[in-house]
């Protein structure tokens, strides 16, 4: 098998591409062989050592979609050639993932829900639907999302407009038609913003979702959004403490909360842009893309585990 892997810590320079022996499966278990693999801006803190110090070899990256290849004894719930999404902390850009406890790391992917799409949501999805529950939301409120744009944004402002809250997100101008298009009022970040929202909002915005530092925390203070109505996911957990804001992130995520979400895309509630797809040997580049100037949505690997099997080969050539 083939995984991104790093030895030590440091920037996105330390990732590589390593061969190993796909890992063989036993009771319990299932195999995936991964075909997306999703980036997550906290990968990069991992990988600079945010989370610890790296000893030895390292896998990489939280999110994947894929197809069960092979399950172990005593598993029920999954079979050989499920289609199947999740997360398992740090290691999933590899093409042959072992799963030890499925039944609480796997979705299935619902028809309607893209296998390149489901690699994205581990993270994004969760800590959108963690942040936005946090608020509780109420129809007819004025609804603030910072980074409308990003993986997270682009999910929460979506679930904000479900319930039906008038939603202005901030993003910069070149995703400004794209975030226009589902149904939120985007307006552009940095300097002039407390100025722009007070006048595309001059009865006040009732709550916000920010994904941004502690200014920006400050910013939705002085534009007297109550601090009990703010979440928090960018900007460290002693903003809680310091503002009285929620920090409610990914780890605040409930079991099923990712198979709810997959119904909302497939039933077309929600739409997760795939901003960029690359190779596995293109991690470096990918993780550049996805700390750029980019389009909306999530950035994800494509992992080729398998060609085709031998069934579709045969459908081909008879
Ligand atoms: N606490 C948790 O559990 C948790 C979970 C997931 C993510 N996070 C954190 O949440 C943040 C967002 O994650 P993500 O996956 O959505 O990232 P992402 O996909 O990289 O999106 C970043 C967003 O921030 C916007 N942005 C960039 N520079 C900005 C600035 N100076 N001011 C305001 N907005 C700016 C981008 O807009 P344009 O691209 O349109 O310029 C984009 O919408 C990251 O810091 C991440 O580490 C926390």
């Amino acid at each position: 098998m083939r995984s991104v892997q790093y030895t030590q810590n440091g920037d996105i320079d330390q990732l590589h591409i390593a061969e190993a022996n796909a890992p063989s499966v036993g009771p319990g278990e299932v195999r995936v062989a991964v075909r997306y693999a999703g980036l997550n801006p906290v990968d990069l803190a991992v990988i600079g050592g945010a989370f610890g110090q790296a000893t030895g070899t390292k896998g990489n990256g939280a999110d994947f979609s894929g197809v069960i290849d092979k399950v172990g004894e005593g598993i029920t719930d999954f079979s050989p050639g499920d289609l199947v999404f999740g997360g398992r902390p740090h290691r999933t850009q590899t093409t042959h993932l072992l799963i030890r406890d499925p039944a609480e790391r796997l979705d299935k992917i619902p028809r309607g829900l893209g296998i390149d799409t489901a690699g994205g949501l581990y993270i994004a999805g969760r800590t959108a639907i963690a942040g936005i529950r946090a608020l509780a939301i109420t129809e007819g409120e004025t609804v603030l999302i910072t980074g409308a744009s990003g993986g997270v944004g682009i999910i929460a402002a979506q679930l904000a407009v479900n319930l039906g809250a008038r939603v202005i997100g901030t993003a910069s101008e070149a995703n400004h038609e794209a975030l226009r298009n589902l149904g939120l009022e985007p307006i552009t970040y940095g300097e002039g913003l407390e100025a722009r929202l007070r006048e595309a909002a001059p009865e006040g915005i009732a709550a916000a979702f920010s994904t941004q530092d502690e200014a920006e925390i400050k910013q939705l203070l002085s534009l007297d959004i109550p601090a009990g109505r703010i979440n928090s996911i960018g900007a460290g957990s002693q903003v809680a403490d310091t503002y009285g804001v929620s920090i409610a992130g990914e780890t605040a995520a409930e079991r099923g909360d990712l198979a709810w979400l997959a119904k909302a895309i497939a039933y077309g509630h929600v739409h997760v842009p795939v901003a960029g797809v690359f190779s596995l040997d293109e991690v470096q580049s990918a993780y550049r893309f996805l700390k750029g100037s980019r389009p909306a949505g999530k950035v994800v690997l494509r992992v080729d585990a398998d060609s085709l099997t031998n069934d579709q080969r045969a459908f081909l050539s008879s």
